[in-house]
């Protein structure tokens, strides 16, 4: 059984300014420097994804520490006629070591298929960003059975192309879209079953090393009171967390409940 290391992200979403990004960071960054020494980081690995705006002031100061800095999102080409858009190579150049892919607002809001994700995943992989793919189910899919169908779909078509060597550079993260921003968290036990099936679904396209490698975390819903239970799963290897991180005192007890 591999001994894989917790990672914790702060996915502030379209929430922060300026001013309060700067401060929540710089509250995670004490934190999570004063339980690391130089050599040995924090015992999880701690992740913020800013707004887009604000990653490269975020950057400045997490760059020297122990906490990385990712994006929210990217475009699948690399330069051209894109407005809006932000290429892999615009986020590495600010600093971003890390970008979330396929999180279920830009699948159920703006309407990205499992191939667009797929192909941002790749983009994202292919210019040395390290990726974390998001999958879920709708509340729908959930009652109607088909959560692991579902799932393991989105794993397909977001992973399509990606070797056993770039593996390694992939995060999942399980965010039942029910769970999210609703309160409601699915229970330690309806997580641990589908973060089991992620890892069987990874075992079978990439083999057990890769699959027991993997960081597969949970997201929704996640707060300092339920973080212990989840984290306690054998196969939940940390959180994505939404509204909690928004706070640097509920973000750093959520870090703490990892360790
Ligand atoms: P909440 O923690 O607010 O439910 O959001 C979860 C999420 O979507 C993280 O990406």
């Amino acid at each position: 059984m591999a001994n894989r290391t917790p990672i914790i992200g702060g996915n502030w979403k379209m929430h922060t300014d300026l001013e309060s990004g700067m401060r929540i960071a710089s509250e995670v960054i004490d934190y999570v420097d004063s339980i690391s020494s130089e050599d040995a980081p924090a015992g999880a690995d701690v992740v913020l994804y800013p707004p887009f705006p604000y990653l490269q002031a975020i950057e400045s100061i997490t760059g020297p520490s122990h906490v990385q800095c990712g994006a929210q999102d990217l475009w699948i080409e690399e330069e051209g006629a894109f407005t809006g858009e932000v290429s892999a190579s615009m986020l590495k150049d600010v600093g971003a070591s890390m970008v979330l892919t396929g999180h279920s607002e830009r699948r159920h809001i703006v309407g990205e298929s499992d191939e667009l994700v797929g192909q941002k995943t790749k983009r994202a992989l292919d210019s040395g960003l390290a990726v974390t793919l998001c999958v879920g189910e709708t509340i729908n899919e959930r009652n109607a059975g088909n959560t692991l169908d579902v799932v393991c779909n989105q794993l397909s078509k977001g992973l399509d192309g990606i070797s056993a060597d770039a593996m390694a550079n992939v995060v999942i993260a399980y965010e039942p879209v029910w769970a999210i921003g609703t309160g409601h968290t699915a229970s330690p036990e309806d997580a641990q079953e589908v973060h089991v099936a992620i890892r069987a679904h990874v075992e079978s396209v990439h083999g057990s090393d890769v699959s027991n490698n993997i960081c597969i975390q949970y997201g929704g819903s996640v707060k300092p009171e339920n973080a212990k239970d989840l984290f306690a799963c054998p196969d939940i290897d940390g959180a994505l967390v939404g509204g909690a991180s928004l706070t640097a005192d509920s973000f750093n007890a959520i870090i703490e409940a990892s360790l």
